[in-house]
């Protein structure tokens, strides 16, 4: 169990401020590629209704050419606090992307300085940008001329070991006008693997006067507790301990808020959460929203006896009847506690 001293309780009991924006929760849901879409983050939101919220990351580049909205940018009116992420390296094409994302209703613009993945960084974007400040700054310097809003800033701590440069990156990103800086405590060459360093984001909280979010490794309440303890973070943002868990954000802001614990849902409630989840990914997206379900879906089935034999189910549905009729199925094995066909296995619980 997670304990909130006195002195974190205080330092954080009042609204994040992004520049003239203000947010009345300390936990964030990080931008996801392929999950955080509008159903999603619905989602979440049930459970954090104050927290802030991150579209997937958008291409300015391909907004330049297409001009029109892609699905991922898409903002549900009610949903707010929300920021829409973009990524790419020119700064003209990002300000104009920027001015479209406010057209569609974010509360912030924020750029990505720090996706590790090939095929972004080799064009310039993500976290490549960490070995090219100068284009980094001119991209904030620009975007913040383009839109009234706050713009902020996500990347790592540096491209390897051997370069870790974010004191020196973040502070021009201050310098050229972020209103804010998230920080995963990775470098680009660890990909997601090891664990985050949260030493560095310490030390950049130090040298800054705007917030500084802590992001990596915060799968649970007393993660989130005790990387706000040891970085002095003004936030921490949730990420892969949201796939399937869209009760993490919820849990870390209400203890944040109250020093208590959120009763954790039972498997039956994230079962139902996924049925919730598996239905509207069908009402927004169809066909595609199906397929895209399979991994959610997956995450969702762990931590109960019966757990990986559904999850193979549930990686292989074609329809949404199929894939409801699963999940109901579970659901009720699990309520009457008929297992005579089930063998404990230990990849349930993984
Ligand atoms: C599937 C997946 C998709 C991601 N997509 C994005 C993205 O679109 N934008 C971004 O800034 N970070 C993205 N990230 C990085 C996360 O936001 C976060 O920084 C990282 O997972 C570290 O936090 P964690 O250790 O708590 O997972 C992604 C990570 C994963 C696993």
């Amino acid at each position: 169990m997670a304990f909130l001293s006195p002195t974190l309780q205080t330092r954080l009991s009042t609204p994040l401020k992004i520049g003239n924006f203000e947010v009345n929760s300390r936990v964030l849901q990080s931008p996801l590629s392929g999950v955080t879409d509008l159903v999603f983050r619905r989602l979440v939101r049930r459970y954090a209704p104050d927290s802030m919220m991150y579209t997937e990351m958008v291409n300015a580049t391909g907004l330049h050419y297409v001009k029109e909205l892609p699905k991922i940018m898409e903002v549900d009116p009610n949903e707010r606090p929300i920021s829409i992420q973009l990524f790419d390296c020119r700064p003209d094409f990002l300000a104009e992307a920027a001015v479209m994302a406010v057209e569609e209703g974010a509360d912030t613009v924020d750029i990505n300085m720090g996706c590790p993945v090939n095929k972004i960084t080799k064009n310039g974007g993500g976290s490549s940008l960490l070995r090219q400040p100068e284009v980094a700054e001119a991209i904030v310097r620009e975007v913040v001329k383009a839109v009234d809003v706050p713009v902020t800033v996500k990347t790592r701590i540096g491209w390897s070991d051997k370069e870790i440069t974010i004191l020196d990156f973040a502070k021009r990103m201050e310098d050229a006008g972020a209103k804010m800086i998230t920080v995963h405590g990775r470098t680009r060459a660890q990909g997601y693997n090891g664990s985050a360093k949260w030493e560095w984001i310490r030390k950049v909280k130090e040298i800054l006067s705007i917030p500084v979010i802590a992001n990596g490794d915060i799968f649970s309440v007393e993660a989130a507790v005790r990387c706000l303890e040891e970085t002095g973070a003004d936030g921490v943002m949730c990420s892969r301990g949201t796939l399937g868990y869209p009760f993490l954000v919820g849990e870390v802001d209400y203890f944040l808020k109250t020093g208590k614990d959120k009763e954790t849902p039972t498997p039956i409630q994230r079962l139902e959460c996924a049925r919730d989840h598996l239905q509207a990914l069908w009402e927004y997206k169809g066909e595609r929203g199906i397929r895209q379900s399979r991994k959610h879906m997956t995450w969702y089935a762990k931590g109960f006896v019966g757990a990986a034999e559904l999850r193979g189910k549930l990686a292989l549905i074609e329809t949404v009847e199929q894939g409801l009729e699963t999940i109901d199925r579970a659901i009720l094995r699990l309520a009457t506690g008929d297992y005579a066909n089930t063998s404990w296995q230990e990849e349930d619980f993984r």
